[in-house]
């Protein structure tokens, strides 16, 4: 655990599973509450209202390919892995999944979860593999969707390659602010493929500086019910 520590931010603050509370949002789906910290990993606003605007439909249905390379910093509870395995058989696209995360979550937290419920059992195998399926390794969850979940320090990670959509979606710059720290963006813009894109839920402005100072075309769009604004940050060709 003394992993943990050294990287979290800002208190060097140790994530223990005892600390995470399942709550509901207002759109009735679970998120989680990191006590230690005092975060949400999803919008109590709406926690699948959020992951399908910011990541799928500003994400997801923008690229225009059958194929797409994409990477989530921040796995979390897996909601946006099954949506987009969800979403990717419906738009016949085929997506290699890469996500990183430092602190897996517990079976007995994930199996509290109501995400399929949610969906009315669409995919319900799909999320157990998704979250049975071993680090460190490709696994292939449809005909259309395969995973790699990477267990790693996002802030010491080296992306291998290019992608074409980054879901950057890790705790709030005021609750971790080194995940947001210039050189980590910078990072990100290179692991981009020439207009491949970037989506996040934050929209700050210091955070949209950033990443036009590195060269990103910057977006600033609405955000989900309940939040004003959100970011889409673009790789120039
Ligand atoms: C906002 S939550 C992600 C929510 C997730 N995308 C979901 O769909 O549930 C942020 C995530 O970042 C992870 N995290 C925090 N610090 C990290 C680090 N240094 N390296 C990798 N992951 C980290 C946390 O464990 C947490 O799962």
């Amino acid at each position: 655990m003394e992993g943990f520590q050294a990287a979290w931010q800002p208190n060097n603050m140790n994530m223990k599973q005892q600390e995470l509370k399942v709550e509901l949002t207002a759109d009735g789906s679970h998120t989680l509450y990191l006590q230690g910290l005092e975060e949400y990993y999803h919008s109590w606003h709406g926690a699948v209202q959020e992951s399908r605007h910011v990541f799928i439909d500003q994400g997801l249905k923008q690229v225009k390919a059958g194929e797409v390379r994409l990477l989530e910093v921040g796995f979390g509870t897996g909601l946006n892995a099954y949506l987009t395995c969800m979403e990717a058989e419906s738009m016949d696209l085929k997506v290699d999944y890469d996500t990183i995360d430092l602190y897996p979550l517990s079976g007995g937290i994930i199996r509290k979860l109501n995400y399929t419920q949610q969906m009315g059992g669409k995919g319900a195998g799909i999320f157990k593999k998704m979250h049975r399926a071993g680090w460190n390794r490709q696994t292939t969850l449809t005909p259309s969707f395969t995973i790699y979940k990477i267990l790693e320090d996002f802030l010491k990670f080296h992306p291998e390659g290019r992608y074409r959509l980054i879901y950057f979606d890790a705790f709030a710059p005021e609750k971790q602010p080194a995940m947001w720290q210039e050189d980590q963006l910078k990072k990100m813009f290179d692991a981009l493929e020439p207009g491949g894109i970037l989506v996040t839920y934050c929209a700050k402005g210091k955070v949209k500086r950033m990443l036009r100072g590195i060269g990103c075309q910057v977006e600033t769009l609405a955000g989900p019910p309940g939040k004003r604004e959100m970011i889409r940050a673009l790789r120039p060709e």
